[in-house]
């Protein structure tokens, strides 16, 4: 059965440029970014994976680590790495798995061989340090990530996780949050000091916490 938001994810061992990669070990008490793309030494993914190298300070900041996967080999890989370190004028630090084998791309419902025969699409899973699944998004092979839209879904969990508030439509850093509908709005007005706006009983906004 494909994989369902909250789930917990199912672990594996598979080989990377790196060496054996066990997703749990790997994760330990951090978020992970999983993200297939179709194949190695093709132009989208080239651009992706240095987009993803050069964010590092911005996945640091919110203790996720990263980690790729296409169905190619690992020494497929360390080839790509150096084109994609010359290209995109980066260095990709973190694991591709070298999935030649399709274990985890078949685990993890990431081959649509209706899209694209016998290669992954370009799926992400952000999965939190408990090793639940908190989103997942598939993208057609011709379309290159938006992974500025992934760290804002990760800013947005992490405040949901660490302060009880959403984000509202088109959310972006440092703007207000909505008070999620658990809290009544008498106990909001204690837990959020900077201010509670009532626009409606349901639709409470607050100033971004922990700004
Ligand atoms: C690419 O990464 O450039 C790509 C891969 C498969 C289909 C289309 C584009």
């Amino acid at each position: 059965m494909a994989l369902q938001l909250g789930d917990t994810v199912p672990d594996f061992t598979q080989e990377s440029q790196l060496g054996p990669i066990n997703l749990y070990d790997f994760g330990a008490d951090h978020w992970v970014v999983l993200f297939s793309h179709p194949a190695d030494y093709t132009p989208v993914c080239t651009t992706e994976l240095g987009e993803v190298a050069k964010l590092r300070p911005e996945w640091d900041k919110r203790n996720v680590k990263t980690l790729a996967l296409s169905v190619d080999s690992a020494e497929s890989h360390q080839g790509w790495i150096a084109d994609i370190n010359d290209t995109q004028k980066t260095t990709v630090d973190y694991p591709i798995l070298a999935d030649s084998d399709r274990r985890v791309s078949e685990l993890y419902g990431m081959i649509h061989p209706n899209a694209l025969n016998n290669l992954t699409v370009r799926s992400v899973f952000i999965i939190d340090p408990n090793k639940k699944l908190r989103l997942q998004i598939t993208y057609p092979a011709s379309t290159g990530r938006n992974f500025a839209e992934i760290l804002r879904v990760i800013d947005s969990l992490q405040l949901t996780d660490n302060y009880q508030v959403a984000t509202p439509v088109n959310w972006k850093e440092g703007e207000d949050c909505v008070v999620v509908p658990s809290i009544p709005t008498d106990a909001a007005r204690e837990k959020f000091p900077k201010g509670v706006t009532e626009v409606r009983p349901y639709l409470r906004l607050t100033p971004q916490p922990n700004k």
